[in-house]
C-alpha cells in the first residue's frame, strides 16, 4: 500500500506539468474522495495508507483529470452554498459566483416574509437546483418553482431537492423561461446562459468539453435569454415583486437597458463579485401608470 502523500506529490506534479490551474488541490479532493475523507482530513493525515483498490481508482481519476475532466464531474458532485448537489449530463456545475445570487435572494426573501407569512419565487434555468433548494433549505415558509427547458436538468435538481429534504416545496416545471409559469411570484431569479455563441469555443476544455451548451450559450450577444426573461417576468411578478439576474462580465449596462426598457422594472443596484466584477442586478417590477 502506498501512503497519501506519495500518491499526491505524484499527481500534483502530473497535474502541473500538465498545466493545470489548481494541481495541488486537485489532487487532494480526488483522494480525499477515493478514500472517503474530508479534503481537510486528508492534508492533515497524509501519512494514511491508501488501500489498493482506492489507488486504482485514483489512478484512473488522475487520468480523467489529465484529460481535462473537471474534477467534481469525475466526483459526481459538487459542494454549494450549504449543500452537495449531484451533476448530470444536463446541468451546468454550479459556480461560486452563483453563491451572490443566492445571498441576494436571501435579504430580498427575509424582506417579503417579515411582511407576508408565505412566499413563492421562481428559479429560471434550474440546472442543478442549486439556487431553489439552498433558498428552499434556508426559508421553510418560501415555496419555488424550477423550470428548466432540459429534462434530464429537472431530474437532476428534483433528487438534489430530494436529498436536501425540500422536494415537498419544488415545482419542477418544464418550460421555455417563463412561458409555462403563473404567478403571483414575489421574487424571479436566474443564472441564465449569457456566454455569446462564437465564444463558446473558446472556453476552457473543463468548460465547452463537460458543461452542456444549452447551459451556456445566450445566442449571438449572449443576451438572448434576458430578453425573454424582462418580456415574460412582469406577467408573473407582484405589483412590488423582484427580479434578480446574474450576469457575465461587462454585461451590466446592456441588461440594466434590457430590463428597464418598456418602464415595468426600475434598477435597484448591483452586487459585485470578489474580483469587483458586477454580477449580479436588483429590479423591482412597477406598475405601469
Ligand atoms: C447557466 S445554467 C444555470 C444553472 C443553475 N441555475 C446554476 O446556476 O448552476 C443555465 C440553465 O438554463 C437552462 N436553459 C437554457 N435555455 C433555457 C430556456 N429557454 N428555458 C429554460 N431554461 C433554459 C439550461 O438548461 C441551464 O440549466
Amino acid at each position: 500500500m502506498a501512503d497519501a502523500a506519495g500518491l499526491l506529490r505524484g499527481a500534483g506534479a502530473r497535474f502541473r506539468e500538465a498545466g493545470l490551474d489548481t494541481p495541488d488541490l486537485d489532487a487532494r479532493l480526488l483522494l480525499a474522495e477515493c478514500l472517503g475523507l474530508e479534503p481537510g482530513i486528508l492534508a492533515a493525515n497524509a501519512h494514511v495508507l491508501v488501500p489498493d483498490e482506492a489507488q486504482a481508482r485514483f489512478a484512473q481519476w488522475v487520468d480523467r483529470r489529465l484529460a481535462r475532466e473537471p474534477v467534481y464531474r469525475i466526483v459526481g458532485r459538487r459542494p454549494f452554498y450549504e449543500h452537495d448537489f449531484l451533476l448530470s449530463p444536463g446541468t451546468l456545475e454550479p459556480r461560486s459566483d452563483t453563491e451572490i445570487l443566492v445571498d441576494a435572494a436571501r435579504r430580498e426573501l427575509d424582506a417579503v416574509l417579515r411582511r407576508r407569512r408565505a412566499a413563492r419565487f421562481c428559479d429560471i434555468g434550474t440546472g442543478t437546483g442549486a439556487i431553489a433548494v439552498s433558498l428552499l433549505a434556508l426559508f421553510p415558509a418560501a415555496t419555488g418553482i424550477a423550470v428548466d427547458i432540459s429534462d434530464d436538468a429537472l431530474a437532476t435538481a428534483g433528487e438534489n431537492a430530494r436529498r436536501a429534504g425540500v422536494a415537498d416545496r419544488l415545482a419542477l416545471r418544464r418550460s421555455d423561461y417563463l412561458a409555462g409559469v403563473d404567478g403571483p411570484l414575489e421574487l424571479v431569479l436566474s443564472n441564465p446562459p449569457y456566454i455569446p455563441s462564437s465564444q463558446i469555443a473558446s472556453l476552457a476544455p473543463e468548460v465547452r468539453g463537460h458543461d452542456p451548451r444549452l447551459a451556456l450559450d445566450g445566442g449571438p450577444d449572449g443576451l438572448d435569454a434576458y430578453r425573454a426573461i424582462a418580456a415574460q417576468a412582469p406577467r408573473v411578478l407582484t405589483e412590488d415583486g423582484a427580479l434578480l439576474l446574474e450576469i457575465g462580465a461587462g454585461q451590466g449596462p446592456d441588461v440594466r437597458a434590457i430590463v428597464c426598457e418598456g418602464h415595468r422594472f426600475v434598477f435597484e443596484g448591483a452586487t459585485r463579485d470578489l474580483g469587483g466584477i458586477e454580477r449580479v442586478l436588483r429590479f423591482r417590477r412597477v406598475s405601469r401608470a
